[in-house]
């Protein structure tokens, strides 16, 4: 049987390798992927999508979305994945076109016409934050919420404190995170380190792997490989949005998780975008009534994600490879 999925991408190099591993999935079946701005504008971003696509051989529909946050300045991370967001491959412009349709709608009608549809955002959640705002019906519909996104009480990639993704756009995090989506939050942390592809990995890519996919794996990645170790000093090349779609594709990639309330940090000058996990539970006890956002919390205090807090690390590079063949 078939799984239905929507994509939500701010398509550069390491969300191109996630949408190689759902379109290379046989039982997943992209219903839309849907464009926002985050890595790059909406217009790269898109056109990075749909020449992945047909790299694959696919044809699947592209709704571009928000060039921006809803509150903040956009902000581009060509320090990270290159002028393009590939690597500076100047991969040529695909045929496939966006659709005519906003990405906002699209997820609408895409979800209600799908219910129990399997929702990965792999960028900003402001697309998202839109829908279900408009649409708040729609958070019931989706069978998962997979979300690469935050850093669960630990260090950031941008920031000290907040993982990209939230840290653009935190007051859509904080949307997504009330709807009543049931998100899965893939942190940062879960994507770094061993889970990094080392030099023996990405070689095991070129010269035994040694497809198109493949290349094109590592290829895209060149500058994120660079900036991986001058901005974070972590070794080779880390995939967090591929990490994240091996545990939409494989839920038993997670293998350890327990549900919380989590929040996100939308004003903080030092904290902004930082995901607050209440890991103890502690929330729920705050007594004091004078400051208003506690009220809020201790109301709101009960779990609202699923937090992953360990991968099968062999098992995710092993799906990974499995799609790249
Ligand atoms: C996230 O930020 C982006 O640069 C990546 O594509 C990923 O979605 C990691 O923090
Ligand atoms: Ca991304």
């Amino acid at each position: 049987m078939t799984r239905k999925m929507i994509i939500d991408t701010d398509t550069a190099s390491d969300d191109a390798v996630a949408l190689v591993m759902a379109l290379q999935t046989p039982d997943i079946e992209i219903e839309a992927i849907t464009i926002v701005a985050g890595n790059m504008p909406v217009e790269q971003a898109s056109l990075n999508a749909r020449y992945t696509i047909e790299l694959c051989g696919k044809d699947v529909p592209v709704y571009d979305g928000l060039d921006r946050p809803l509150t903040r300045a956009p902000y581009r991370a060509y320090f990270f994945h290159g002028p393009d967001g590939m690597g500076g491959m100047n991969y040529p412009a695909p045929k496939l076109q966006p659709r005519q349709q906003h990405a906002v709608p699209a997820l609408i009608e895409t979800i209600k016409a799908n219910p129990g549809i399997l929702l990965v955002t792999l960028g900003p959640l402001t697309n998202v934050a839109l829908a279900v705002a408009q649409a708040p019906e729609i958070a019931g519909m989706v069978s998962r919420c997979v979300v690469m996104g935050g850093a669960a009480n630990t260090v950031g990639n941008i920031t000290p404190a907040a993982e990209f993704n939230i840290w653009c756009d935190p007051e859509a995090a904080r949307m997504v995170f009330h709807s009543g989506l049931p998100i899965e939050m893939v942190g940062w942390e879960l994507c770094r380190g061993e889970a990094n592809l080392s030099e023996a990995d990405m070689r095991y890519c070129r010269e035994v792997i040694n497809t198109p996919l493949s290349h094109f794996a590592i290829d895209c990645n060149a500058t994120a490989i660079q900036a991986n170790q001058q901005w974070l000093g972590d070794p080779a090349l880390a995939l967090p949005d591929p990490v994240t779609m091996a545990v939409a594709i494989d839920p038993t990639i997670c293998t350890r998780s327990s549900r919380h309330y989590v929040e996100v940090e939308c004003d903080g000058i030092f904290t902004r975008g930082m995901t607050v996990v209440d890991q103890q539970g502690v929330a729920a006890n705050i007594q004091d009534p004078s400051v208003a956002v506690w009220e809020q919390i201790v109301r709101r205090g009960s779990p609202n994600a699923t937090v992953c807090w360990e991968i099968d690390i062999p098992r995710w590079k092993a799906l990974l490879y499995q799609t790249l063949q």
